[in-house]
């Protein structure tokens, strides 16, 4: 029964679109079955500006997947991305109205309703609503208040805002690509899904998913989502700084990049940092060689300033995050990432990939941290899935979270 769930998490970034197709397995994870991707058009920073460019790679990428699956593919969980999100942490209040005071989903849905009565500037919109726990008179720390007995319920939930425009040209893009749109899901809610650990999750950690020219922080604690930003800035910002440190053209700069890319100078021993490796400038046919040390002295100070920033805001919020810093995204593939992130943010540092406690099958290709999105896509389309399946014979916490599950989708 599982195995007929199919799940597609299709990650349209804003340099690469990656597609994921999954298949529910018997021991709980997902099982790849089908990927795709290729490079990105008609984006810029997470945002669509050309929908029949960014259909057409969509098309591409979902093509392959089909191609390796033999599925056909309808419709698809997408990412929410664009540097307008806010996040902010809200609370609202209500009385219990049943009779014996016990809680109803009712007086949960009117407690969330009152938290998320949020003003607005013209043109946006919440994009997601995560409740983060219940205070019942007063006893907080509570995560399944249905049932429970009370008289005071306040619900404090995390809520997202941002411009419709981006999610709506999202929307016209996937269309003109010939799918439907299953659910939305915001980017680094998606990077989370597949690579945080419960653990991750209840005592604190803050996930930076750092992608071509988007940077979002989430920081989670209390098993709940606490803060949300984003930085206008990613991985291409360091294939500028080649291309122009370097006199190279942004391909020749992304390419040495990949190859040979390091922030980190004190991972270099010496003899590594006198090997040369051969660029082409600009204008020549010709390579020169060039040591890998001045390719690292001009990474390094902006892996630097990009990771301030961003540890910068974690300490404004003044959250633990006693399990560190999980970097993911494409921008944090380069040797030295978490060495340095680690001296900035002074916390444990890991990149963080789709974890193998949540996926198998075809993994090939897809371990790195450029993958968290895309499986996280799939993986949460189909643990909805699953409880939608479940809702039967549920126990309280399956009713739970397929209730918030539902909440959620409402609002989307
Ligand atoms: N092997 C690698 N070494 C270094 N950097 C890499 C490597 N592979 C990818 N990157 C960089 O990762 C970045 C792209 O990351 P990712 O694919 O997560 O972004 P995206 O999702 O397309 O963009 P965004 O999230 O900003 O819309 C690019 O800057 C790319 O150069
Ligand atoms: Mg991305």
């Amino acid at each position: 029964m599982k195995n007929d769930i199919h799940s597609i998490g299709l990650d349209v970034g804003t340099s690469r679109v990656r597609c994921v197709i999954g298949e529910a397995a018997e021991d709980g994870r997902m099982n790849i079955v089908g990927i795709g991707n290729c490079d990105s058009k008609g984006l810029r920073r997470g945002i669509v500006t050309g929908a029949e460019a960014a259909a057409e790679a969509i098309r591409k990428a979902v093509t392959e997947a089909e191609r390796v699956s033999g599925l056909e593919v309808k419709s698809v969980t997408v990412n929410l991305s664009g540097e307008h999100f806010r996040g902010e942490n809200k609370s609202g209040v209500v009385a219990v109205a049943g009779a014996g005071r016990e809680i109803a989903h009712d007086d949960v849905d009117r407690a969330l309703e009152s938290a998320s009565a949020v003003q607005l500037p013209a043109g946006w919109e919440v994009f997601d609503r995560l409740p983060q726990e219940f205070i019942i008179d007063g006893q907080d720390g509570i995560t399944e208040p249905i049932g429970m007995s009370g008289s005071r319920l306040e619900a404090l939930v995390h809520i997202v805002t941002g411009p419709s425009a981006g999610r709506q040209n999202l929307e016209k893009a996937v269309r003109r690509a010939g799918l439907s749109v299953e659910t939305m899901v915001l980017e680094p809610v998606a990077a989370a899904e597949s690579s945080l650990t419960d653990d991750d999750r209840e005592y604190g950690c803050a996930l930076v998913n750092i992608g071509s020219e988007i940077t979002s922080l989430m920081i989670f604690g209390r098993g709940a989502v606490q803060h949300t930003a984003v930085f206008p800035f990613g991985g291409l910002h360091f294939t500028k700084d080649i291309a122009v440190g370097l006199r190279v053209s942004m391909q020749e700069a992304a390419k040495i990049k990949h190859r040979y890319g390091c922030v980190a100078s004190f991972l270099m021993d010496d003899d590594e940092r006198s090997q040369t490796m051969e660029i082409v400038p600009v204008g020549r046919s010709e390579t020169r060689g060039l040591s890998k040390e001045i390719l690292c002295d001009i990474m390094q100070p902006r892996a630097i300033e990009l990771l301030q920033h961003i540890a910068r805001e974690v300490a404004g919020t003044r959250a633990q995050i006693p399990s560190g810093v999980v970097l993911t995204g494409g921008g944090a593939i380069p040797r030295g990432m978490v060495e340095i992130a680690e001296q900035v943010f002074d916390s444990p540092s890991r990149t963080g990939f789709p974890e193998r406690q949540y996926i198998g099958g075809l993994t090939d290709g897809i371990e790195g941290p450029d993958w968290t999105v895309a499986c996280g896509l799939a993986l949460s389309s189909m643990r909805s899935q699953l409880r939608e399946m479940n809702n039967g014979d549920r126990s309280t916490s399956g009713r739970m979270a397929a209730w918030f599950e539902n909440f959620r989708e409402k609002f989307r």
